[in-house]
């Protein structure tokens, strides 16, 4: 038997290359390896985004972008969290037994509070609906970043209050957080991230790759000059896209044989070399609604099936039957 894999995105702002090389591309590998639920996070996105079309056109963009990037549906449960509305009923439960004093040491929550804005309650209970959406499924491995790790424990902390009371009804999750995956840098060499302003995006133009590959932050070393590869933020790069040639690369780095100019134009050439196959599927997907819609009606079947039988399980076992 197959473990259980389950990951959840939200449908917030473009797909970057840290993203890609730093999420996606595992649950596009390990699609083989565990039977893969991977949905959109709509409802939890709702805190964030208040405008429907942007909320409407993430969630497809999302869909469309880990379908191009090998996502395949017959292979993993793609689907949008909204369309499976047992998670909020199994919220609403998992309510009645999730501790305040967890929820109240949350990162997210006491990070809202101390920007003092006012605080919706979904910011509060964003770990709880996080929890339904895992122990709903029977998740065995949840894949997150380090910031997620929190809430992986607050879901297993719920999972445990509910099986003591009840009886054990839910598999407690484990958290898979992948350590060889490096953070990949920004163009001016720090983590890359939406909030820094720094990314270079999956689907970015062909002129818009360009001029932000020509504008990653370099020191101002001659052309002639020796170079170190390992401190270079081109060759962080190179070492993602420029596969055979990183050897040669590293050589003409140390021996002063090649520019910053010239080592970005030969990486623009291998991410558009890497990237462009990614395009045209995107390209294909955008013209083809149709069938990402069907895609994630019949992902939205099977999530269904396996959410039925889990919260007829719950009830029962609350004592309200279904
Ligand atoms: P951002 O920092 O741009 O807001 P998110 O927090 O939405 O990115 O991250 C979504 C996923 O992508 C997470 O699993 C996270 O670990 C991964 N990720 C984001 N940025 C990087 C990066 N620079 N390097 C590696 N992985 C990353
Ligand atoms: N909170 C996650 C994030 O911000 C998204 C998410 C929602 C999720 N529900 C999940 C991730 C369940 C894993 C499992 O990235």
């Amino acid at each position: 038997m197959k473990k259980r894999l389950l990951a959840g995105v939200k449908p917030t702002g473009d797909i970057h290359i840290g993203n890609y090389f730093g999420a996606l591309r595992q649950m596009v590998e390990s699609q083989g390896n565990y039977e893969s639920f991977v949905f959109i996070a709509d409802y939890h996105a709702l805190n964030q985004i208040q405008n429907p079309k942007e909320l409407q056109s993430g969630i497809l963009e999302t869909a469309k972008t880990y379908l191009a990037c090998g996502i395949d549906p017959e292979k993993t449960v793609l689907f949008r969290q909204s369309d499976i509305s047992e998670v909020l009923e199994l919220m609403w439960i998992l309510n009645s037994v999730a501790p305040m004093g967890i929820l109240q040491r949350a990162h997210a929550y006491k990070d809202a509070l101390t920007k003092g804005k006012s605080v919706v309650a979904a910011v509060f209970n964003y770990p709880v609906l996080m929890a339904a959406d895992i122990l709903l499924y029977d998740a065995d491995v949840v894949p997150v970043g380090q910031d997620q790790k929190q809430h992986i424990e607050i879901t297993e902390d719920i999972a445990q209050s509910f099986n003591h009371l009840y009886g054990k009804v839910f598999k407690i999750p484990e958290p898979f957080i992948n350590a060889q995956v490096a953070v990949i840098k920004g163009l001016d060499g720090q983590k890359m991230s939406k909030s820094y302003g720094n990314t270079i995006k999956l689907f970015e133009t062909e002129s818009s790759l360009k001029k932000k590959v020509m504008s990653i932050v370099t020191d101002s070393k001659h052309p002639d000059e020796p170079k170190n590869p390992e401190t270079c933020n081109i060759f962080a790069f190179h070492k993602l896209f420029s596969g055979t040639q990183l050897k040669a690369l590293e050589k003409r780095y140390k021996e002063g044989d090649i520019s910053y100019k010239e080592s970005k134009e030969i990486l623009f050439e291998n991410m558009k070399i890497f990237l462009k196959p990614l395009w045209e599927r995107k390209h294909e997907l955008d013209a083809n609604p149709t069938f990402v819609e069907k895609a994630l009606m019949m992902g939205a079947e099977k999530a269904r099936f396996v959410a039925k039988k889990k919260l007829a399980l719950v009830k029962e076992k609350i004592g309200i039957a279904s």
